[in-house]
């Protein structure tokens, strides 16, 4: 069988198939796109590029992707290792078109289904038995680049060894989170979702609540995304949804609860939206429409929209208080008004639901959660939140609600979490701890770099110096690695002084980074000996004072002026201006590369959750082959007067012809000034120190307004 992907073929070149070529693409595989003509193709493939938010690592990225039509170019399907089918969801359909790929095919090249509900097993029936044994379902979430569950559903006949490759390559090289699943309809997901949605729109309808209510109940405040249900309904589209429930229906007789999928008055209010076109987002309006400026909402009493009306729970303000979801959501069941109702349907009817599912769609109640984790974005999923409650209390407060929860649950479903790795040191903004083979881990716990974090740097390079350690590796808990310093604290020069100690440290210090990483976070990124960057990695400076034009000027004109010492040095140093200046932050890593943050010994890997182990590994390897730290030498060009001269002139005319205001002509006239080492006659080499302490002069200047005393 196929063990290396060289080439992926991509059949439906729509939402999904787009989606998931550019993905390929984005993890280096070559793709055909294909699809039944060209003009649909290339339409497709025209949107893909323009695709907000990106799908497409870097614009250069999509030259990854031929595309193509099936009537000229079916042959191309003998050359994919993999090859991904996401036409329309009709059985009939997909079944032609296996038996043309079976055809087709490389005898040992993957195939797979990318089906929201149809049975994988049954789109394969009629093929042959190299074919099945290479067959199954990957089930992408839309869009592709971004959601990151993956549902793998193997058939009685797929070779476990296929399963095994696509899972691996899924997860490493594609940086999904991978839930395999049994040949059950909807899978575990959308099975999940479809039945919740229901049981909670026939609640709302039942009880009277405005669209604004249920959305201010079933979000955030009970651990579910800001789209909550109506907003979640708008887009998916109304259409989609109705025919998902519709086919679901169908496919599990066996299910008690599914009868809610014709809830009459869930029913009743699709038809009522559907008849006036009222589809969701896709037609402009759904339960909630764009009107002017305002964004109306339906009133469901009278099935006409009107202006946004609050809802007054006052327990929901009080529950936003509390930060913790466990803590928050016991808070909120407890409520005697309408956001303690909801809740508690919601909350215990999914809850009891999923538990009513094992075996029957999977055998790990680990997959449920994922699944609704990395799917639906629930902050937990069911079994972690039952657990989080109180698995009997809650049961019986079920029981209580005639709700039916399964004899096995009894206790906890997880065994408590892995200790932690042992803890050296602990502010509130940042910790230190030991992760083994000699190597430290500073978190930074807060999305600001104040002057607990910069004290916690200084500290841990101290430690990792002066101690029996390796390495260090610096990375992060929330959601993204940092926004930047916290610009009333710490002073500019303390922040210098503790870069420059990461900088220069006689040890490896590697920086794990992913999401918003900017300003400060990036020069401290950028100070480390490597940096292991997750592929969803969003770098950039604002107004760098902590070695980021040093950086800059280091990295990207430095070398380009050794190279070749009578080269124009304009260009680079304008580059470099323009990325600064334009404050502009990349949208993967791959581009932060492109635009000079991450150098070509830095690393970047798919899967954000490996981030901390790869780093670690790095930052060990980088011991083990004798790491030298920098010199401290003259290694920055600094370009001088004339180039400063230039570029200044050239923010002139920017400003005279208004592309810019006054203010940031005045700020990218300093940054031009700091980027050309000052006030010098003649282009130099200077060192780091120099290049910062201008870096420093323009900060004071611009803060206070008159020039700096060091001048
Ligand atoms: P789509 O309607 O956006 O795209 C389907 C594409 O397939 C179209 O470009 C169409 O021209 C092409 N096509 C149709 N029949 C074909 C055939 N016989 N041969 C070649 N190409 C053909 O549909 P979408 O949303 O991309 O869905 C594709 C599949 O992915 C469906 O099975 C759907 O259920 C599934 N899916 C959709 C998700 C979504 O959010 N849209 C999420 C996960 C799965």
């Amino acid at each position: 069988m196929t063990l290396t992907i060289h080439r992926a073929v991509v059949i439906g070149s729509g939402t999904m198939g787009g989606g998931i070529a550019a993905h390929f693409a984005n993890a280096g595989v070559p793709v055909y796109l294909l699809d039944i003509t060209q003009p649909i193709v290339a339409a497709s493939f025209e949107r893909m590029k323009k695709h907000k938010p990106p799908a497409f690592f870097t614009p250069e990225t999509a030259d990854l992707v031929t595309i193509g039509n099936l009537a000229e170019h079916e042959a191309w399907i003998s050359e994919g290792d993999w090859i991904v089918e996401a036409i329309v969801e009709e059985l009939p359909a997909k079944r032609e078109l296996v038996a043309r790929i079976d055809r087709l095919r490389r005898p040992g090249s993957i195939v797979s289904s990318n089906t929201s509900g149809l049975p994988i097993s049954r789109i394969a029936a009629g093929a042959s038995d190299d074919f099945k044994s290479h067959f199954l379902g990957t089930h992408f979430f839309n869009p592709p680049r971004y959601m990151k569950l993956l549902e793998v559903i193997p058939t009685a006949e797929t070779n476990a060894d296929v399963t095994a490759f696509v899972c691996d390559f899924a997860e490493r090289r594609l940086g999904k989170g991978v839930v395999v699943c049994k040949d059950t309809p909807n899978f575990i997901a959308n099975r999940l979702a479809s039945v919740g949605g229901a049981m909670l729109l026939d609640f709302v309808l039942a009880r009277g609540y405005t669209i604004e209510e249920t959305d201010a109940i079933v979000g955030p405040l009970i651990g579910r995304p800001k789209t909550a249900a109506f907003r979640l309904q708008d887009l998916v589209g109304l259409d989609v949804s109705s025919a998902v429930a519709r086919n679901l229906y169908d496919l599990i007789e066996g299910d008690e609860s599914r009868e809610i999928l014709r809830s009459p008055r869930v029913e009743a209010l699709r038809k009522s939206q559907m008849d006036r076109g009222r589809l969701g987002d896709k037609s402009g309006q759904g339960f909630y429409k764009k009107g002017g400026k305002a964004i109306e909402t339906l009133d469901l009493d009278t099935g006409e929209y009107r202006a946004r009306r609050e809802p007054e729970i006052p327990s929901i303000a009080e529950a936003n208080k509390i930060k913790e979801l466990p803590e928050r959501l016991r808070f909120v069941l407890r409520q005697d008004d309408k956001a303690g109702a909801l809740a508690r349907h919601v909350i215990y009817n999914t809850l009891a639901y999923a538990a009513r599912r094992i075996p029957e769609i999977t055998d790990e109640i680990a997959n449920v959660d994922r699944a609704m984790r990395w799917g639906f974005s629930h902050e937990m999923g069911p079994f972690e939140l039952w657990d989080a409650l109180g698995v009997r209390e809650t049961a019986k407060a079920m029981r209580g609600n005639s709700i039916d929860v399964p004899s096995w649950v009894d206790g906890n479903f997880y065994r408590s979490a892995a200790a932690e790795p042992p803890l050296l040191k602990r502010r509130s903004s940042a910790a230190l701890r030991d992760i083994g083979d000699g190597v430290l881990y500073l978190v930074l716990r807060s999305t600001t770099l104040d002057d607990d974090a910069r004290g916690m740097i200084v500290e841990s390079v101290e430690e990792l110096e002066n101690g029996p350690w390796a390495a260090m590796v610096i990375g992060g808990e929330g959601a993204d690695f940092s926004l930047g310093a916290d610009h009333q604290q710490p002073s500019v020069k303390a922040m210098q002084v503790a870069l420059m100690a990461v900088r220069f440290c006689a040890k490896p210090i590697v920086a794990a980074v992913f999401g918003r990483t900017l300003g400060a976070g990036a020069e401290l990124a950028m100070s480390c000996a490597r940096v292991v960057a997750a592929a969803e990695t969003y770098m950039g400076l604002q107004f760098p004072v902590a070695g980021g034009c040093k950086e800059m000027v280091r990295r990207v004109v430095s070398p380009a002026m050794k190279r070749t010492p009578n080269a124009d040095p304009l260009p680079f140093v304008q580059n470099v201006l323009q990325a600064i200046a334009a404050a502009k932050a990349s949208s993967s890593a791959a581009e932060a590369r492109s635009m000079g943050f991450l150098d070509a010994a830095d690393r970047i890997i798919m899967n954000r959750d490996h981030l901390p182990a790869e780093a670690k590994e790095e930052a060990l390897e980088m011991a083990a082959h004798g790491y030298v730290p920098p010199a401290r030498e003259k290694n920055c060009y600094a370009a001088g007067r004339d180039v400063r001269a230039a570029l200044k002139a050239g923010i002139f005319i920017l400003q005279q012809g208004a592309y810019v205001s006054e203010q940031d002509a005045r700020v990218s006239a300093k940054l031009a000034s700091v980027l050309c080492g000052g006030d010098l006659s003649s282009p130099q080499w200077v060192d780091e120190q120099y290049m910062l302490d201008r870096e420093r002069e323009a900060f004071e200047e611009l803060a206070t307004g008159k020039p700096s005393r060091n001048r």
